[in-house]
């Protein structure tokens, strides 16, 4: 049989691009297959969702199985969840929340992103948004929406008075996965927390929820973005209740300009709620 000819450089930087990789993170390739703190989780949950062996079904009680000294502590997905609870709940400011999420190691993502990306504008606003989770630019910069979804951001701000000064935002994701790929499930539950906790410490008096994924997570609802933008929501940080609304994420606009007319009517809304907000900071 001939062998396959090798690809070329253009195959091969087609066949990245598809598989969503779009930047070098070193100049030097790594394999990663060789790295413990990567393979040692994955491994770890894939023993952890097996059978128990027979040898383990035969142990006598009492007796604990050896686990090999080189095998590091991995935090599985339920663990993880359970630690960033506990972390988040004792986080006093958001200074304190940003430090112990800089330190935070239940969650891949950190270790594929270059920096954590923890919020943009004024945590004295009455005005929250939460997106999805940073993309290439916001990863570069450590600040959510500053790539062009974030220009189209500030645009909408901009359309109802508001910048950047007067705004708080942030995302449910607060590390960019690999090649801006949708989080996994896990990694939302594992994120979660934190952007709970985020919000329970800006407390604003107005929460928007940009896009399907940040209004499923945070709103708990199942319904679709086209099903839930524009309608009021009650959001419960567990001290107090928040008036929530979903509307389109800037991305998406920037995919499907004629749903903007749908944005600009969430925005009025918003719009419209601030004015009837009596607050002496502003
Ligand atoms: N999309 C998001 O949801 N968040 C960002 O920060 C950037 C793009």
């Amino acid at each position: 049989m001939m062998p396959e000819p090798a690809p070329s450089l253009q195959q091969l930087l087609a066949f990245y691009l598809e598989s969503g990789v779009d930047c070098a993170l070193n100049d030097e390739p790594v394999n990663r297959m060789l790295d413990d703190e990567i393979v040692a989780p994955a491994r770890a949950e894939l023993r952890a969702a097996e059978p128990p062996s027979r040898l383990e079904t035969t142990r006598p009680v009492g007796v604990q199985p050896v686990i090999p000294s080189s095998a590091a502590v991995p935090l599985v997905p339920e663990a993880a969840i359970v630690s960033a609870r506990e972390a988040a709940a004792t986080a006093p400011t958001l200074e304190a929340l940003r430090a112990l999420m800089e330190q935070f190691d239940g969650c891949a993502l950190r270790s594929t992103a270059t920096r954590l990306v923890f919020a943009d504008g004024n945590p004295q606003a009455r005005l929250m948004l939460v997106g999805e989770a940073p993309g290439r630019e916001e990863d570069i910069e450590g600040l959510p929406f500053v790539g062009r979804s974030g220009k189209l951001l500030d645009l909408m701000l901009a359309a109802i008075g508001l910048d950047r000064s007067q705004v708080y935002i942030a995302n449910v994701i607060p590390w960019r996965p690999p090649g801006n790929r949708t989080p996994t499930p896990q990694e939302t539950q594992i994120c979660l927390p934190f952007i709970r906790r985020q919000i329970e410490l800006v407390n604003p008096a107005i929460l928007v929820t940009l896009g399907n994924p940040s209004t499923q997570t945070l709103l708990s609802t199942r319904d679709g973005i086209m099903r839930t933008r524009g309608r009021w929501f009650d959001y419960d940080t567990g001290t107090r209740m928040i008036r929530a609304l979903p509307t389109l994420h800037p991305a998406y606009l920037l995919r499907q300009p004629t749903y903007k007319r749908l944005a600009w009517q969430d925005l009025r809304a918003i719009a419209t709620a601030l004015a009837a907000i009596q607050s002496p900071a502003n």
